[in-house]
């Protein structure tokens, strides 16, 4: 016999009864809003606009192809997503340059709107699937009409691009021109604004220079950081060279030389600001180490949201990369690899965009080349480094506040 207690009634269960002209249907008991005069769905949306936008310029010559639609709607779902990132973007950019990020209960709001953007991305990127569904046969058939009509010329992408912060230096040049060449008149106006505002990388820069925790005479993180991985180094090696022959121990010391050289060009400021010139660093020494540190104690209450916020920066760069991608691969399978509307190959343009120079948030990918064990992360101790509200719960997994760093240090043996 079946557990089940509606088993045996399942004919019962599809039963529909016929709607009796008499019955109560509660869901018939509001009234029509729309014979009250107020404003209606189209109106508000102002679906005139939107749905009578799209004009097949093969229809317009009189050889109608069918998946022409497709493109357009393609597109403008596109732009209609790229305007509600926008939107988010200048929200967020808002609040650090009004400076009520200083307030952490903003912090929320920021991590919020980034978030959004990175599924708004998930969306975009999804959506070629169904640009998929038509062939590069059919795209040939309306590709003439386009005439010189491209993403390329796309505004809101470009701006999306400034405002999140790549800079005009790291712009591949195409068919030997700017990407401004472009844009004139008043759109060119915008693109320039863009470009001279401040962007989100900078803005999130000056806050991570502000990350407590980092003051010399306080905290002084990145002091104690240095010198513990000194320390940790200096008892690896020891550990190595009292350890019995084995193969492998000369290739073990040339391995653990070689990342204390690594660690050495973290601490090397010179060198840090000497790739920031070239553009190969994005961020100030000084937001590199307030990064770290949202790194190292991300567990910290105050530090999570931060934490947070800068994962979801390192999805969109992901993200946008993999939209370049996917988009990459459509231009592929539906125009080769030869040149197209214009003159030079577009697929190979497209396909250098793809490089980490497009990469906005570059500079947090590369902290987990500094990840060190836990144990030579600086230890909070709550009774002088509070790290203001928080630092009294030092539940966290990485170090119990009842021990120092030499208390640590001791232990292992030193
Ligand atoms: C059949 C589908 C598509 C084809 C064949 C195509 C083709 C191309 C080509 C050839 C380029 C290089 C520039 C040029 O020579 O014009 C380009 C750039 C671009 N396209 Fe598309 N595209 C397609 C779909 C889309 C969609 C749906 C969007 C969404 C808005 C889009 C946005 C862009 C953007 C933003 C660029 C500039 C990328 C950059 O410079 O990094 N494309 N596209």
């Amino acid at each position: 016999m079946s557990g089940c207690p509606n088993f045996g009634r399942k004919h019962q269960l599809f039963q529909v009864r016929p709607f009796q002209k008499d019955d109560r249907d509660d869901a018939q008991l509001g009234c029509n809003k729309a014979s009250r005069g107020d404003i209606l769905y189209g109106e508000y949306l102002q679906l005139d606009k939107v749905v009578t936008a799209q004009v097949l310029q093969s229809e317009l010559q009189g050889k109608k192809v069918h998946d022409e639609h497709l493109f357009i709607v393609t597109h403008q779902a596109h732009e209609l997503w790229f305007k509600q990132i926008l939107w988010e973007l200048d929200s967020v950019r808002e609040i650090f340059i009004k400076n009520h990020v200083r307030d952490e209960r903003n912090m929320l709001k920021v991590v919020s709107q980034i978030q959004r953007i990175k599924i708004i991305f998930r969306l975009l990127i999804q959506q070629f699937m169904v640009l998929e569904t038509t062939t590069a046969m059919e795209f040939f058939d309306f590709r003439e009409y386009l005439s010189s009509a491209s993403g390329f010329q796309s505004l809101q992408f470009r701006l999306l691009e400034s405002k999140l912060g790549i800079p005009e230096s790291q712009r591949v040049p195409y068919n030997h021109s700017h990407y401004r060449d472009n844009f004139r008149g008043q759109v060119g106006e915008a693109l320039t604004r863009s470009e001279q505002e401040q962007s989100l990388l900078q803005l999130v820069e000056k806050w991570l220079e502000r990350t407590p925790g980092l003051e010399k005479d306080g905290f002084n993180f990145w002091g104690k950081l240095q010198a513990n991985i000194s320390k940790g180094f200096d008892s690896e090696m020891r550990k190595l060279e009292q350890s019995p022959e084995l193969d492998t121990k000369e290739e073990k010391m040339e391995d653990l030389k070689k990342q204390k050289a690594v660690f050495a060009s973290l601490f090397d400021e010179k060198c840090h600001n000497h790739l920031l010139s070239k553009g190969e660093k994005r961020i100030s020494y000084q937001a590199l180490q307030g990064a770290l540190m949202i790194y190292y104690y991300r567990e910290e209450p105050r530090f999570q949201l931060p934490f947070q916020l800068l994962m979801s920066l390192m999805d969109i760069d992901a993200l946008m990369t993999k939209w370049r991608y996917n988009h990459v691969c459509v231009v592929h399978r539906m125009i080769g690899s030869k040149s197209g509307v214009g003159d030079s190959s577009e697929y190979h343009y497209l396909r250098s965009t793809l490089s980490d120079r497009d990469k906005v948030f570059a500079d947090f990918f590369n902290l987990a080349t500094f990840l060190v064990p836990r144990k030579w992360v600086p230890k909070l101790n709550p009774s002088i480094h509070t790290f203001s509200v928080t630092a009294e719960c030092c539940d966290s997994s990485y170090g119990s506040s009842e021990d120092s760093d030499q208390d640590c240090w001791d232990k292992e043996g030193r």
